[in-house]
């Protein structure tokens, strides 16, 4: 170790608008950083100590660091599509200092032993990875794993993401066993038996591509039967993936007045495009759930506006080329996600929309941060992780997929001019993205 690792880092942002909802901080100020955490918070200029370095944070934005719910690596085993190292490198570029990664690799991650294995150092993370495991073993939908082992090792959830928990005494099973330990299920919301061999949304778009398309029953169906669980077992935790129908935010929302824990996350393509967006048959517009109506949109928009979603997340999903560029159909479901998420919630929430900037940095820290219970994290306060986002809300730029830190492309947005930079990622105190 050189002697420069001895020393004791720190790290002073200066001048800044420092915007933290869950502390209910907005305004210019200076945030002292020191030994990986957060030491003050004060005035320009008035925080005392002094640091081996500053950020001058001027015309800037500094927040908690962002937290992505829904992230797929792709390790172990589809390290050709992204690795833990390239995908956290992506996340770093996109503002996030901690992803949450899906167990749906090759094997499945249903094992302490592959929990373990993903939190390895030589794995090559660059921002903190908490991983979620499966829900059931090989996330087959049969048998579940043991909550209890995977959360001993540092799951931060289960899930079967990718597929749903479909049968309905697995799913009371996991909900009883999630009361029991305070561990959060996460549901892909699909009720499978009704979109077989379907590539999107059902309706006018679909019928004229000639493309079998899923309804929205087959997300609503689901989501209202977990919600009811839910609400069976006092303590249970259900949080929904990507939800994508307004007939599903119902039921989210009869959730949360019932006083159920039941949480949910939106992903920005599913807040930005709609099923009217897919012309011709680029499958860079194929996911899962697929794009939907414009009043399914909308819908989504009041939802992050009005408290009834607690995250964005962005569901990146990286694919390669050969599994991309064939005939929509065949191809593989999802896009990247991690490096547009803030261009896109800024430039379509808070321009189009309206959304306050602090709403939406909540739908980025403090709301994911709660949902896993990442304690210390999504807040600034003294002691808090230093993990910060430092983001120009007014900077305009266009988004290459090319020049993307992830391997795979697989993107809508290529092309895409947005609102909303992020300047630099910090992630315990040290600075491990910075904009060109
Ligand atoms: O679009 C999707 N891609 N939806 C999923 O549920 C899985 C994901 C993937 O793993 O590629
Ligand atoms: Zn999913």
């Amino acid at each position: 170790m050189s002697t420069k690792e001895h020393k004791p880092a720190s790290l002073l942002i200066r001048g800044g608008r420092v915007i933290d909802p869950l502390a209910r901080v907005d305004g210019l100020m200076d945030v002292l950083l020191r030994d990986g955490q957060v030491v003050e918070l004060g005035p320009v200029g008035k925080v005392r100590g002094g640091a081996e370095e500053n950020f001058d944070a001027r015309g800037l934005i500094v927040a908690p660091g962002f937290i992505d719910l829904h992230v797929h690596l792709r390790e172990p085993g589809q390290s050709y599509k992204e690795t833990i190292a390239s995908g956290t490198a992506a996340a770093a570029s996109g503002g996030f200092t901690s992803v949450c990664c899906m167990p749906n690799t090759t094997p499945v991650l249903d094992s302490p032993e592959w929990v373990t294995w993903v939190r390895q150092p030589q794995r090559g993370a660059v921002v903190n990875v908490f991983p979620v495991a499966a829900a059931t073993q090989a996330s087959k939908g049969a048998v579940l794993t043991d909550f209890r082992a995977l959360q001993r090792v540092g799951a931060v959830a289960v899930s079967d993401d990718g597929k749903p928990v479909l049968n309905e005494t697995t799913m009371r099973d996991a909900l009883r066993a999630s009361a029991e330990i305070n561990f959060p299920v996460i549901q892909h919301a699909e009720d499978t038996r009704i979109t077989q061999n379907c590539s999107m949304n059902e309706g006018r778009a679909s019928f004229r591509l000639g493309l079998r398309g899923m309804t929205i029953a087959a997300e609503a169906a689901i989501v209202d039967r977990d919600v009811q669980l839910a609400q069976q077992f006092n303590g249970a935790r259900l949080h929904l993936a990507h939800v994508s129908t307004a007939e599903a935010l119902k039921s989210v929302r009869r959730g949360k007045r019932n006083r159920a824990r039941v949480t949910c996350e939106v992903t920005p393509h599913h807040f930005s495009l709609t099923d009217a967006d897919i012309r011709g048959y680029d499958a860079n517009f194929k996911m899962n759930p697929p794009l939907r109506s414009s009043e399914d949109r909308q819908a989504l928009v009041e939802a992050l506006s009005d408290g009834t979603v607690d995250a964005i997340a962005s569901d990146h999903a990286p694919h390669a080329l050969h599994e991309k560029i064939i005939e929509f159909e065949r191809a593989a479901f999802g896009i990247t996600g991690l490096e547009t998420a803030l261009g896109l919630a800024i430039t379509v929430l808070h321009l189009r929309h309206q959304i306050p900037l602090e709403r939406i940095i909540e739908l980025f820290t403090s709301g994911p941060a709660r949902v896993v219970d990442l304690r210390g994290r999504g807040a600034l306060l003294r002691g808090s992780h230093a993990d910060l986002t430092i983001f120009d809300p007014k900077k305009r730029w266009t988004f290459e997929a090319a020049k993307s830190r992830s391997k795979s492309h697989n993107t809508p947005f290529d092309g895409w001019q947005f609102t909303g930079k992020v300047v630099a990622t910090i992630v315990s105190g040290k600075v491990i993205y910075r904009a060109a």
